[in-house]
């Protein structure tokens, strides 16, 4: 799945099945219905006007669609779309050879853009507001700016954490996003459709169990569906029925409310470690052996959402139901 990034050189994805599964157009997405229709008009707008689209902020957690979004902008915008993503870059000669290849309405998508470093990320101001850059050449006395203009392109830009984002570079979009979980019934046609695109027969109880235990996360949802597939073609008859998703989750150790190994490893810990909290992220990061952003990002926006994690202002605390879900006692209630 490592997508290849180059530097200096912003590449576009690599196609394969990942990318067969990703709508092209705004008509085939399913779910984010506010971003879509908002989109819509933006998009529509921009065209009538014969304009580039306005700079495009995506934030939320990993595998909600963003990089699968800016290419169907791309796609509706008719214009090309480059994918570079902010480690990537490290120089501002980096960022400097990205813009100056770009062709004018040219989209390009920066993912974990709040991972830009300062000098990369200052050179993006001048770019995104004027369309334009200065670069300065030579050294010492001999060195002088010279500006270098730029045709109008579209920044889409992602992030795991908006909360991560400089004031001013926020504040060069013009708009910004939130994309949210998907509900289980938008996970299911989405995974019909995928079946649809990969030739598998689904039935709808095996397409509702897969849906159930995707974590509210399309990209899993598919990741589940090819791995359920191969369960179905080695050791039933290929069609996913209800019987077959169970076994081959159960199997992934993907359990009934879509947790994963590390997220009943968070919970537990919290739970048998810290007394069910509240407790610092730091501190469940380093006793379970993970990174505290890569929790952060990752793991705990679903556990919020659902309700296993409360955030408080002392630190995180468990939640009756985590309790309830391993079966064990809730503190004070026996
Ligand atoms: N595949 C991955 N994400 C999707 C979405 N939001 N709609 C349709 N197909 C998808």
């Amino acid at each position: 799945m490592a997508r290849r990034i180059i530097a200096t050189e912003a590449i576009e994805e690599e196609s394969g099945l990942e990318n067969s599964l990703r709508p092209q157009l705004l008509k085939d997405y399913i779910g984010q219905e506010k971003l879509k229709e908002n989109l819509k008009i933006y998009i529509e707008a921009a065209k009538q006007r014969s304009e580039s689209l306005d700079h495009v902020l995506l934030f939320g957690p990993p595998g909600l669609g963003k990089t699968t979004l800016a290419g169907i902008i791309a796609n509706e915008m008719g214009v090309n779309l480059k994918i570079t993503a902010g480690p990537a870059i490290e120089k501002p000669g980096d960022m400097a050879a990205i813009l100056n290849n770009l062709a004018p309405g040219d989209l390009l998508f920066i993912d974990e853009i709040h991972r830009l470093n300062r000098q990369v990320e200052e050179l993006l101001y001048p770019a995104m507001e004027d369309f334009a850059i200065d670069i300065v050449i030579g050294k010492g006395a001999a060195a002088k700016s010279i500006r270098l203009e730029l045709p109008r392109f579209t920044l889409v830009g992602a992030t795991t954490r908006a909360g991560m984002l400089t004031a001013p570079l926020r504040d060069r979009f013009g708009v910004v996003n939130r994309m949210e979980f998907y509900t289980n019934q938008e996970l299911e046609q989405i995974i019909r459709r995928s079946a649809g695109v990969l030739g598998v027969e689904i039935e709808p109880e095996g397409a509702a169990e897969l849906a159930k235990r995707s974590r509210g996360t399309p990209r899993l949802a598919n990741r589940l569906l090819k791995r359920v597939r191969d369960f179905a073609q080695v050791k039933y008859d290929g069609k996913i029925t209800k019987e077959v998703a169970v076994f081959a989750l159960d199997l992934l150790e993907v359990d009934k409310m879509g947790l994963d190994h590390i997220d009943r490893q968070i919970l537990i810990t919290m739970i048998e470690k810290f007394k069910g909290g509240p407790v610092g992220i730091e501190a469940v990061a380093t006793t379970i052996g993970e990174d505290a952003g890569t929790i952060e990002d990752v793991y705990e926006p679903y556990l919020v959402q659902n309700g296993f994690i409360l955030r408080t202002p002392r630190g995180r605390m468990v939640s009756g139901l985590a309790y309830r879900h391993f079966g064990l006692p809730e503190p004070g209630n026996g």
